[in-house]
């Protein structure tokens, strides 16, 4: 299949390109396109030979549901059982941007779009090309994350095209993502709201709009042994090919550490690649040094954790050490997806 990319963006939006990726889903294909988090792999939600489609090209397991994207309030109620006033309160807060809700879903939704479950995903995403696109497709796109299962959600159209080139119908191009991990998610089927996935809306956003929000346990550490409620986070997403480590501490000692590991590792034959930060990275002596950014602002690291990891790929580097990032904020996203890419390694000194 010759997959045809094609660019849009909030300028530059023709009717009939548009018109030409919503027929592309209403007719049972599947377009990638951008959102503010990263690039979603859409089909149409309530097709499930659609839903079957994106697993194949995902190389995903059926098991592991799909959250179906709206563009307005009005689409939400035909495809749940019921809005709890909670989740009404969420989405007055923070619909459109980069949170999902999941609910009960209504009989129009297919087991093949949930993985089998009873309930569904809901996301309202608020780029504009996103919102336009779903209009276009008829408001209701099945999307996970752009990339084959195993690699980092691409925050470019570029590493759409790496991933997905040939296995489907078009690409559209916006340009890079604004955040640069994945949505929030947050399961309202349960008496007291619970986050399944850390994303840019934190726990304490939430609570200011609702009273209380727990979280699943699984979200930062091995230890209680359960599974996660997410069926999705129980798979070694985000994976580089290269062995990752985490390595938490001052920062002096950080660098010490690792840059002492350097040249034993050289030795047995490896590429050795650090992921520092604006203030160390000049400090480091691996093959391939990266800055992820400022620890002043975490933003500018959730943008470019996957972006770093899919590069350390390309350059086949065979270790990696990451410096370890605070929790507060979106810094709880970016140690989620970090602790899950290093297989929960990480060495505190
Ligand atoms: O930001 C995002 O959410 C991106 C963009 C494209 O919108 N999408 C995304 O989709 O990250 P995906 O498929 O890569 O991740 C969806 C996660 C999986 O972990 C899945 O298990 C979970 O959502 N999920 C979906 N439906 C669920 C349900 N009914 N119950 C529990 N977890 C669910
Ligand atoms: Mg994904």
């Amino acid at each position: 299949m010759e997959t045809q990319i094609i660019r849009m963006n909030e300028q530059h939006m023709a009717k009939e390109q548009l018109e030409k990726a919503g027929g592309i889903i209403k007719s049972g294909g599947l377009v990638a396109f951008p959102t503010e988090t990263v690039y979603g792999l859409g089909g149409d939600a309530l097709n499930p030979e659609s839903s079957r489609k994106i697993y194949a090209a995902k190389g995903r397991p059926s098991d592991n549901p799909l959250i179906v994207h709206i563009a307005k309030m009005e689409d939400l109620e035909p495809i749940v059982k019921e809005i709890p006033e909670a989740a009404r309160k969420l989405s007055e807060a923070f619909w459109p941007g980069p949170l999902t809700m999941i609910f009960q879903k209504s009989d129009i939704v297919p087991y093949e779009t949930t993985g089998g479950l009873d309930t569904v995903a809901v996301r309202m995403p608020v780029h504009p090309v996103a919102m336009a696109f779903i209009e276009a497709a008829g408001g209701y796109v099945a999307a996970p994350s752009a990339n084959r299962s195993g690699r980092p959600s691409p925050t470019s159209a570029k590493y759409v095209e790496e991933d997905m080139q040939g296995r489907i119908e078009m690409i559209i191009d916006g340009g890079d993502v604004e955040i640069g991990l994945e949505s929030t998610i947050v399961d309202m089927t349960v008496e007291k709201p619970m986050i399944l996935r850390p994303g840019y809306i934190t726990k304490e956003m939430l609570e200011e709009v609702l009273q209380s929000v727990s979280e699943d346990q699984t979200m930062m550490s091995l230890e209680s042994g359960q599974a996660p409620k997410a069926p999705g986070m129980k798979y070694r997403h985000y994976a580089p090919k290269g062995d990752l480590t985490i390595v938490d501490g001052n920062e002096e000692q950080v660098v010490e550490y690792i840059n002492k590991q350097v040249p034993f590792l050289q030795k047995e034959g490896h590429k050795v690649g650090i992921i520092g930060t604006e203030s160390t990275i000049a400090r480091y002596q691996g093959d391939v040094c990266k800055s992820a950014g400022s620890r002043q602002d975490e933003t500018t690291i959730a943008k470019e954790l996957y972006r770093i990891l899919r590069e350390f790929d390309d350059e086949d580097v065979t270790v990696i050490f990451s410096e370890s990032f605070d929790t507060a904020g979106i810094g709880q996203a970016i140690m989620n997806r970090l602790l899950k890419a290093a297989g929960h390694k990480i060495i505190h000194i």
